[in-house]
């Protein structure tokens, strides 16, 4: 998490506040920035967002060499004190930092009895820049990066020097070009200024002038890094404002959009003296991410008969899950730079398995770890909570699971080709669902002062459950579960009183008498029940949506779900598109 960005450019300080505001989405719990003013560094930094800073900024004078930061705490509270940059003591050195110095009490301790102004981990690194200076920036840079254990990009300026320093490890971190010479930690953020971008690679310390870069391993020795032209387009907030609103109203012409690009750029399209062998399957991503593998590989095993297993991506890291070169990973990440997934694919690389990235964003972290990727096509997402990314990676995933499922002749061509047809009728099916606007927002005040909501649902109903009660929570800050329908009589139905909602999906007809049942169990404990279903059901209040076959209804039924969330946190006046203590990219394990 965390953004930051660095500047050598006319204009610095108000690129790089332009820049930062662009960065938000990676945490807005504080910001700053430094100025260099080549024998002085001036530091302006605070609590809250980045219209906070750019108030503080308003007597800042203009330079030329400007680094920024906006902040996600990990290591100290949030306050102005642990805001980002911080200074050296001498004032030499200002840095900004993104990721998490795991080894920074023992750095502390080599430092001596050195009193600190913060409670962070990333205020070390500027200590240890003086402590390490002997004459020679860069060397003091490079011995500083072999003393630091973890995840990091760090941006750092120095006195006197009209050049920009980093050091990269796990964390992302672009160098790019333009009018003047740029890092950020997003690739979408600089292709705002730069026209020739690189993604500098891990371990690797970067030295940026206006004239270039060079780029070095710790040790000193020269990396070479390819510089190309980053994709411009619609992926660049420009303001701010509910995008959240926006991006579900989006769902419907981005379905199209991904199931073209999918074909577009090759489909499967798996290596031709591989694809025969794969005999395990999975997918792993987090939180949405994890839900849509959750949710297609439902599908895959009811419908095309193909068995993949999903798993969250930190328990993949450190679980134990089988990986050989039989092994085909889908890893799912709308931001392309989640720690957790980008870290899972680095244990399936190192058993010999197939690594394949199914991701929102090109020239991400997890592309260049991956032996291929497939693009979702959402096109920029910047609400915290993930609606169109969601529906987009449902589509992909069971595109691949259908090219997989032909492959091994687990399905006919016959109905490969219906399920394509089925799926044309998407659009239309979530521009019907989304005319119950209103009738949701009616909803949403019924649910808003419940003390808890239940999502249930059975097969690939029980991943939208999932979807939905995600979505609740993280913006309108209510308490949701999801359960396997069948589940609750196993425990949560202990809990269901007058001032308990739950919601349940039904949209596979085979299984719409046992919702029946689940239904009135719960309405006869006084609980409200929402229905989403293509049925009407006794004993709830319904949300009708269109009929789709039930292995694609997921990616039309979520889409009630999102705008119920969406329209209960606001009714309840929260930060709908930046919710309290989350962050877009999650780039810390
Ligand atoms: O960028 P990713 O898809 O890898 O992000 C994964 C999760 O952090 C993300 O889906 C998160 O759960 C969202 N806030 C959910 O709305």
């Amino acid at each position: 998490m965390c953004g930051i960005f660095g500047a050598i450019c006319q204009g610095a300080v108000s690129n790089t506040l332009k820049a930062l505001k662009l960065l938000e989405y990676r945490g807005y719990d504080s910001a700053g920035f430094a100025a260099n003013r080549g024998d002085v560094i001036e530091i302006c930094k605070t609590e809250g967002r980045i219209a906070a800073l750019e108030r503080l900024a308003q007597g800042v004078a203009e330079t030329d060499v400007a680094i920024g930061h906006t902040r996600w705490a990990t290591h100290g509270a949030v306050c102005a004190q642990n805001a980002h940059p911080f200074l050296s003591p001498d004032g030499r050195f200002a840095i900004v930092h993104n990721g998490i110095i795991e080894n920074y009490l023992d750095l502390k301790k080599y430092l001596g009895k050195k009193v600190f102004s913060s409670q962070t981990d990333s205020e070390t690194v500027a200590y240890l820049l003086e402590k390490e200076y002997r004459g020679d920036v860069l060397q003091a840079v490079l011995r500083v990066a072999q003393m630091l254990q973890g995840s990091f990009a760090i941006a750092i300026t120095a006195v006197n020097e009209r050049k920009l320093y980093a050091i990269k490890n796990k964390s992302p971190l672009v160098v790019g070009f333009g009018e003047g010479a740029y890092l950020c930690s997003d690739i979408r953020c600089i292709s705002r200024w730069a026209n020739s971008v690189a993604v500098t690679p891990d371990g690797t310390v970067a030295e940026i002038s206006p004239d270039g870069a060079r780029f070095f391993r710790f040790d000193g020795s020269p990396v070479a890094v390819n510089f190309f032209t980053p994709e411009q387009g619609e992926n660049v907030a420009e303001t701010s404002g509910d995008f959240m609103l926006k991006e579900i109203y989006e769902i419907p012409r981005k379905l199209v959009l991904a199931k073209n690009g999918y074909f577009d750029s090759g489909g499967l399209n798996l290596p031709e003296r591989r694809a025969g062998s794969f005999r395990k399957i999975y997918f792993i991503g987090c939180g949405t991410a994890y839900n849509s593998g959750l949710q297609v590989s439902a599908v895959a095993r009811q419908w095309f008969g193909i068995d993949v297993t999903p798993v969250i991506a930190s328990e993949f890291v450190y679980g134990n899950y089988p990986v050989d070169g039989h092994t085909l990973a889908f890893f799912i990440s709308q931001s392309g730079e989640t720690a957790d997934t980008v870290r899972a694919v680095e244990r399936v690389r190192a058993a010999g398995g197939y690594a394949y990235a199914v991701t929102n964003t090109a020239s991400s972290s997890l592309t260049f770890a991956c032996d291929r990727t497939v693009n979702i096509c959402a096109g920029g997402e910047y609400a915290v909570a993930s609606t169109k990314a969601y529906n987009c990676q449902l589509v992909t995933l069971t595109l691949l699971m259908l090219d997989v499922a032909l492959g091994r002749g687990a399905i006919s061509r016959q109905s490969y080709r219906y399920f394509l047809r089925e799926m044309d009728s998407l659009p239309q099916a979530v521009m019907r669902a989304l005319k119950s606007d209103d009738e949701i927002t009616r909803l949403a005040e019924k649910i808003k002062d419940v003390s808890a909501l239940f999502y249930i649902g059975r097969i690939a109903d029980y991943p939208t459950a999932c979807e939905g009660s995600l979505k609740l929570k993280e913006i309108s800050y209510i308490h949701s579960e999801a359960y396997p329908a069948g589940e609750l009589k196993h425990g949560a139905l202990a809990l269901m009183d007058s001032d308990v909602a739950v919601v349940a999906i039904s949209t596979f007809d085979a299984l719409s008498d046992k919702t029946a049942s689940s239904v009135n169990e719960i309405a006869a404990r006084g609980a409200m029940v929402i229905t989403v279903s293509d049925r009407v059901f006794e004993n709830s209040l319904p949300l009708i949506i269109p009929k789709v076959h039930p292995a694609l209804a997921g990616i039309a039924s979520v889409v009630p779900l999102q705008l119920l969330a969406y329209r209960t946190a606001k009714s309840l006046g929260r930060d709908v598109d930046k919710p309290r203590n989350l962050a877009k990219s999650v780039t810390v394990e």
